[in-house]
């Protein structure tokens, strides 16, 4: 269920004018070099806004599993979004570090089904770190924006999917039900907005694309736009699991990856959510219009 604030606080929103010494200080990008952080740091550039990008590639390196690498990253920062690594072991400690550092707001990247305990089998690692991070985020006693976005497009594109896509067949455990598949530039604009404007602390922004669509139905949207033909073969997790062993891979880890994609079989994906006009007053971005930008860039070109 999305939480947000009223209509009325939409139109009390404002940006909220960096005044002063505010002016100089970095809003921090913690993931800044992933899907979703790299457009945070664009828009929060294009914006004015001075920005600092925390990853272990950055200009000065931030990993997660060294702590002595976060104060670096947190000097002089009042605001910071934050893709999560390990909600459970390290979402927590980073928040008391950055309350210490004078951090005032976070806007927190989770996920659609953190809400639902049968969303994902249960302890899967990809459920964990949402709902232990956002318990994290709500005991850390800072200013607070929840995201929790669907199945993102760019899955397919810059993605885990991406390979698959380009190889001209898409071969997961998916199932036949439709996803609403939601764009990343739509999340990064609404984290943009909760980081920069007043008006979004304590919502829980649910996000969406504007309708669902089927794995069949988006391989035929994504050859349409590229010229390319992709055709969506579904398998079972056993199948799937068979089939990245023999490529390789870890039987486990293979195995949690396969669970990882049972939502989108069991449709659990397929209702839309309001976040993005909640949040920015507009519609989200279609599946289609996210295809042909992808094309257009060479996402899916051998
Ligand atoms: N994909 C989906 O459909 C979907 C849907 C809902 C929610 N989500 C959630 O979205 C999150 C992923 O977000 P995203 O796609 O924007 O990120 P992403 O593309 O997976 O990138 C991960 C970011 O974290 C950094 N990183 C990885 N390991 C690190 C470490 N040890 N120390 C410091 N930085 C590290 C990476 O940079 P470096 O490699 O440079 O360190 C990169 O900037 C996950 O929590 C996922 O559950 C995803």
């Amino acid at each position: 269920m999305d939480i947000h604030p009223s209509r009325s606080d939409m139109a009390r929103r404002r940006t909220v004018p960096l005044a002063g010494d505010m002016t100089q200080n970095p809003i921090l990008v913690v993931g800044g070099t992933g899907i979703t952080g790299r457009r945070v740091a664009a828009r929060l550039t294009a914006a004015g806004h001075p920005v600092r990008v925390a990853s272990r590639s950055a200009a000065r390196p931030f990993d997660w599993h060294d702590p002595d690498t976060w104060s670096a990253a947190l000097a002089g920062v009042r605001r910071l979004y934050l893709v999560p690594l390990d909600g459970t072991r390290l979402t927590g400690p980073f928040l008391r570090r950055a309350a210490e550092a004078g951090v005032e707001r976070v806007v927190l990247l989770s996920g659609r089904g953190v809400d639902d305990p049968d969303y994902l089998p249960p302890g899967h690692p990809a459920g964990i770190v949402h709902v232990t991070g956002e318990e994290a985020l709500r005991a850390s006693g800072l200013t607070w924006t929840v995201i929790r976005p669907s199945w993102f497009s760019q899955n397919f594109s810059e993605g885990y999917l991406g390979d698959w896509v380009r190889s001209g067949d898409l071969r997961i455990p998916g199932g036949e039900a439709s996803a609403a598949f939601v764009d990343a530039e739509d999340i990064a604009a609404v984290a943009v907005a909760a980081l920069t404007e007043d008006g979004h602390q304590g919502a829980v922004y649910e996000l969406s694309g504007p309708a669902s669509l089927t794995l069949a139905e988006a391989m035929a949207e994504i050859s349409l736009a590229s010229g390319k033909q992709v055709r969506y073969t579904p398998l079972t997790v056993d199948e799937f699991v068979t089939e990245l062993v023999a490529d390789g891979w870890n039987a486990d880890e293979a195995r949690e990856f396969g669970l990882a994609l049972t939502p989108l079989a069991r449709g659990l994906d397929a209702r839309l959510s309001d976040g993005v006009r909640r949040a920015l007053g507009r519609e989200p971005r279609s599946f289609a219009a996210f295809a042909a930008d992808a094309a257009a860039a060479g996402a899916w070109r051998a």
